[in-house]
């Protein structure tokens, strides 16, 4: 790779305003406006709100990824951005922000994968060589890649109804807990017993590594209300008991589909996870231990960089960059854009919008 690039990366796909600039496979900026009070009182995401927000917080971004880094926009020398896929308002933001800025400065416009970008997070914060096996498991995610190479990726599996992180919002209110609800749900789960109540281990009964977490959410709905029916509301313990019993769930069929990937994955590097719901510390250890046992290095990001931000698009920007060049400003926005497109469509669209 070039080792003098400088790229400023864009991220609007999903309800996260996102720049920043990476030189070297350094950072030195990463800005991220999150709208959740925007769509608090809704209850998701709201596509038309979070377009508008974008359009409205990019250039300010954009500014503060530029002071924070110390550098003018003369001194880029491309410009990557999230070209999909996600909610094609917000994408479409991003991307004719992106080709404003390219035109104006006659600097290379990239357009990234937004998975890409985290599939790639493991060289940016380990430098980890290819090939490697993640998983990215997040609010609008779930899927295992062996990542060959910027652009090569193999989907070994991948969930076919909701992502693990929505089926941790969906439980959060369910139980009445705040949002977001993952770590509302492992803060309970803390102090609950996760035998208590039986939750199934969807799709263990079949070989492969897909995964279903629907089911999931509803075992939750009827222990709730019987529950309720049986003493007339939920005590504190309940609540800590559903949610230690459904992140249980969670990471048990998570770890044994791991352990299937790796297994369909002989030579590789190392084993990365992703996303938000890899903040999980149950999840974290119990597929640090897997790995550990498999003698295969594990790396799990800093939390700022599995959740979604633009550091990661301007590292995956670099890499395809050094080895495809740069896009025109025919580039267009994606709401569906499958990293490995070999694999069939997965089913389903998560909160954030279309599953690839
Ligand atoms: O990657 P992310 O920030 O956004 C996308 O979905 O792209 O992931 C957010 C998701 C939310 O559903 C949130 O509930 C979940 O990650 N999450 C967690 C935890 N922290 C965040 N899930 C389980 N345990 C956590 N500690
Ligand atoms: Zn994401």
């Amino acid at each position: 790779m070039n080792q003098s690039l400088t790229v400023l990366g864009l991220e609007s796909s999903c309800d996260d305003t996102a720049a920043a600039v990476v030189r070297n496979g350094s950072i030195l900026s990463s800005i991220v406006a999150d709208q959740t009070a925007l769509h608090a009182a809704f209850g998701g995401v709201v596509p038309e709100i979070a377009a508008r927000a974008h359009a409205e917080k990019l250039d300010h971004c954009v500014e503060q990824a530029l002071d924070t880094a110390g550098v003018t926009l003369a001194e880029i020398d491309a410009i990557a951005v999230t070209a999909g896929p996600g909610l094609i308002g917000g994408v479409l933001s991003g991307v004719m922000m992106a080709k404003g800025l390219s035109a104006a400065t006659g600097k290379p416009l990239i357009g990234v994968n937004h998975l890409a970008g985290h599939a790639l997070t493991p060289r940016l914060t380990d430098g980890l060589a290819y090939p490697y096996l993640i998983l990215l498991v997040s609010g609008g995610h779930c899927q295992f890649l062996k990542v060959d190479g910027p652009t090569s990726f193999k989907r070994l599996g991948s969930t076919i109804d909701d992502a693990p992180g929505e089926a941790f919002d969906k439980t959060a209110r369910l139980l009445g807990l705040p949002q977001p609800g993952g770590p509302s749900v492992e803060q309970h789960a803390t102090d609950g017993d996760e035998t208590r109540f039986a939750f199934p281990r969807p799709l263990l009964d079949r070989p492969g590594c897909d995964l279903s977490f629907s089911g999931l959410k509803t075992a939750l709905l009827r222990q709730r209300d019987a529950l309720i029916a049986d003493q007339g509301g939920l005590h504190a313990q309940d609540i800590n008991d559903l949610c230690a019993g459904f992140q249980a769930a969670v990471r048990d069929v998570l770890t044994e589909k791991s352990r299937r990937a790796l297994d369909a994955a002989p030579d590789i590097t190392g084993f990365a996870v992703a996303g938000g719901v890899a903040a999980n510390t149950s999840l974290r250890h119990a597929l640090e231990a897997l790995s550990q046992a498999r003698d295969i290095p594990f790396v799990a990001p800093p939390l700022a960089l599995c959740t979604d931000n633009a550091a990661m698009i301007a590292h995956a920007g670099a890499e395809r960059f050094a080895m495809d060049g740069a896009d025109d400003l025919s580039l267009s926005a994606r709401p569906r854009w499958p990293l490995d497109q070999s694999a069939p469509a997965a089913l389903g669209s998560g909160k954030k919008g279309a599953k690839a």
